[in-house]
């Protein structure tokens, strides 16, 4: 976990994040604790992000001054964050386990936008305009994803699209040697719909605060958030709630006919059971054998860790591509299934650093899956 968020070479901003997960990691104790959260609810993620809420709500000094403030720098970490971080996480048990068990981990990272952005690249030139609807969309920060501006790095200059007047800028650094296929324009969106199984509500201030914590304590990523929370609050948009894998076809048949449906599905079907990802897989063809839609998938490989076999998309997997998952740890993989008069075609297109500090383009249509309708 900390050797994805902050892998070397990272901006040393994410250092505070990877040091949390190091001091979970590296001591029995808080292990012994984080095990009484139940693994279907992500204990490593959930015990950091619960840690982190007590640390914005209690203020304890000097742990406070260490995580980031919005309009304010980074802080730098000193040495002996993780003895404090450590001692507040045990001081204060009681609250963390309580904590814990009153929320579910629902990191919403706005920053993935710039991830799936280049993989809209073919819907955005199509002129029916794009019915985007967001699998497992949170806070539906996502469905916003035409209303920011887009910054892609590469050395000393930036390519970037979107109003320069944005209130979310969503800055990535470029790696390797292709360039994605960054869209001249921003996408015509006609029509936007979320789906979760839990849909957070961000008019209300206790969600707002929670999804804060769950937020990696990076000043890009807090930022982002912040600014991305008050344009959703401005453009309240549907959200359904249910499981994707139920309420999908019902959400799609309400779509206009004339719009292209690109499912946007980030860090959601990563933590679906093979089960459950292979009835999905087969819901989605079977309503891409009836109207043109894109399945864009920004997920870790599954099953997430060492033992990853697969895409989400359930796209050939080359093996240096899972030994680069086994010696870097949890990255996203891009990749896209489209459906167009009912044949079917699909690509892994890139990696991206799970927080969106780099993306790596593969290459036009790297792997191709062979087409299962005709
Ligand atoms: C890790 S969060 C990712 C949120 C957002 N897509 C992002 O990348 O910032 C996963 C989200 O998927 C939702 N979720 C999990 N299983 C789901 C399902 N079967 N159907 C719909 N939503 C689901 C969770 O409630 C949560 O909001």
């Amino acid at each position: 976990m900390a050797a994805a968020w902050s892998p070397p070479g990272a901006p040393s901003s994410w250092r505070l994040t990877a040091a949390q997960f190091e001091v979970l990691r590296d001591d029995e104790e808080l292990l012994a604790l984080a095990a009484a959260i139940p693994p279907d609810r992500l204990p490593p993620l959930l015990f950091q992000a619960a840690a982190t809420f007590l640390v914005l709500e209690l203020e304890p000094h000097p742990l406070r001054d260490w995580f980031p403030r919005v309009g304010e720098a980074q802080p730098p970490l000193p040495a002996d964050f993780n003895a404090h971080y450590r001692a507040f996480c045990l001081d204060h048990r009681d609250r963390l386990l309580e904590v814990s068990s009153l929320h579910r981990y629902q990191m919403n990272e706005v920053g993935r936008c710039a991830d799936v952005l280049p993989a809209l690249s073919p819907a955005a030139q199509d002129p029916r305009g794009i019915a985007l609807v967001d699998l497992g969309t949170g806070a539906g920060l996502a469905l916003h994803l035409d209303r920011y501006r887009y910054g892609y790095r590469r050395g000393g200059n930036t390519d970037s699209v979107g109003d320069a007047g944005a209130a979310v800028v969503i800055e990535t650094e470029l790696r390797g040697e292709v360039a994605p296929p960054i869209p001249a324009a921003l996408p015509r969106v006609s029509h936007r719909v979320g789906i979760d199984v839990e849909p957070l509500d961000l008019t209300d201030p206790d969600v707002r605060r929670w999804l804060a914590a769950c937020i990696p304590q990076e000043i890009g990523a807090v930022t982002r958030f912040h600014d991305a929370v008050q344009v959703a609050l401005a453009h309240p948009a549907d959200t359904v709630r249910g499981d994707a894998g139920e309420v999908l076809p019902a959400v799609v048949a309400s779509i206009p006919e004339e719009a292209l449906v690109c499912l946007i599905d980030t860090y959601v079907h990563v933590f679906f059971s093979a089960e459950e990802l292979e009835r999905f897989r087969t819901l989605v063809d079977a309503l891409g054998a009836e109207r043109d839609l894109d399945w864009v998938s920004i997920d870790p490989l599954v099953p997430m860790g060492d033992a990853a076999t697969s895409s989400v998309l359930g796209i050939d997997v080359p093996p240096a591509l899972l030994r680069r998952n086994r010696r870097e740890g949890v990255f996203g993989v891009i990749g896209r299934l489209s459906y167009r008069g009912g044949r079917r075609s699909g690509a892994l297109l890139g990696l991206a650093h799970p927080g969106a500090a780099w993306l790596e383009w593969l290459g036009p249509g790297a792997i191709v899956s062979s087409p299962r309708h005709s």
